[in-house]
């Protein structure tokens, strides 16, 4: 297939990119760089062994997402394309609104004139906020808890509509779990701005020395050990499960609602720990006052992804703490600036 990948340079669309292309798709990327960096073309470039096809496209600009999609013939598109800090988003909801779901009309938009009628979308399962029980079921009651996490239900929801208004139009919802690691190479990886929002990329910036030690939020939840308990999941099985729902979208010609995540739940002392035990450092850490918003425990029934794309998780803590260390060692800085 040819695929087009919106916001393919990010931390998992570039993941997503090498499977797709090792798959045997024709795949191009897409991206305003406003969260990313223009060096990691030439990193999938050194994996993949070829070009890869760029096109820079602002979501936000109707017209020229229109303008691209009509000189160009796709067979699906993988939507990455958003801003995703929660912090951020309370700060400036509206630009939250306007880049996530304004690109997503303007993205759907200019599926449609072009007659493309596959996306894989990539959801989030903040839409389920604080659980009533774990493990999330994909029926579980959905739940906002920030303006993120609004703009990732309304993007389903008007993908659902669109779904529904159209019988040639399907779309796979995606609902990653927590994404850490990289890809073996260690050539790509999370290279995140400014100040970390998740757990995985501040500990590897402690680890390589960039930031003295880490903040634990609240050692007193109700948990294994007090500490929160998430569902990490290797990006590398994350950009499998892309490949996957893309060939169900062409199999089975209907849409779908899936999480993506192992079904383990990790803490946030038991992910240090594997963490220092793959880089054989020590990481200091502090345990500090909960942040607001914050949830105890959530982690996937991932067996509906298993039953509908015969996707399951591969890789384990060990394997994520590794490939997270691995790409951040070789490159303690992130990318090169070009
Ligand atoms: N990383 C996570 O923890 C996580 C968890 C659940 C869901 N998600 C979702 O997965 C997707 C990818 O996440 P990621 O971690 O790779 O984030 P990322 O920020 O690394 O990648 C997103 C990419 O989209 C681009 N982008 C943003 N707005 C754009 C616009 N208007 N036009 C064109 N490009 C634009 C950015 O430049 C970036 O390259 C996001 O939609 C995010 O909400 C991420």
């Amino acid at each position: 297939m040819r695929i087009l990948l919106c916001g393919g340079a990010g931390y998992i669309g570039a993941h997503a990119y090498v499977v797709l292309v090792e798959r045997g798709h024709d795949v191009v990327v897409a991206d305003n760089f406003s969260n990313s960096s223009p060096g990691v073309l030439a990193r999938l470039r050194q994996i993949t062994g070829r070009p890869v096809p760029f096109q820079p496209l602002d979501l936000r600009d109707r017209d020229a997402v229109t303008g691209f999609f009509a000189h160009q013939a796709f067979d699906a598109v993988v939507h990455f394309a958003a801003l995703k800090s929660v912090g951020e988003s309370c700060e400036r909801p509206l630009d939250y609104f306007h880049n996530n779901i304004g690109g997503t009309l303007n993205l759907l938009h200019g599926m449609r004139e072009a007659g493309v009628e596959r996306l894989v979308f990539s959801s989030s399962a903040t839409v389920y906020g604080d659980p009533d029980h774990v493990p999330v079921r994909e029926d579980a009651r959905l739940q906002v808890t920030n303006p993120y996490g609004r703009t990732k239900l309304v993007m389903e929801e008007l993908i659902g509509d669109l779904c529904r208004s159209d019988a040639g139009f399907h779309a796979a919802n995606l609902r990653y779990f927590n994404p850490v690691g990289a890809h073996a190479s260690g050539l790509i990886g999370e290279d995140p701005t400014g100040i970390p929002n998740n757990l995985m990329p501040y500990i590897c910036q402690v680890a390589v020395g960039r930031r003295d030690r880490l903040s634990v939020f609240g050692g007193d939840w109700p948990t294994v050990d007090g500490t929160g308990v998430r569902d990490y999941i290797h990006v590398m099985d994350l950009a499998r499960a892309h490949a996957d729902a893309l060939d169900f979208l062409v199999r089975e010609r209907r849409s779908l609602t899936v999480n993506v995540g192992t079904g383990q739940g990790v803490s946030v002392l038991q992910l240090v720990e594997a963490f220092a035990q793959a880089a054989a450092r020590r990481i200091p850490y502090q345990v500090v006052a909960r942040r607001p918003g914050d949830v105890a425990e959530v982690y996937a029934d991932p067996s509906l992804a298993q039953r509908t794309l015969g996707w399951r998780a591969e890789l384990g803590v060990e394997a994520m703490c590794r490939d997270a260390w691995r790409w951040q060692s070789q490159n303690p800085q992130g990318y090169p600036v070009a």
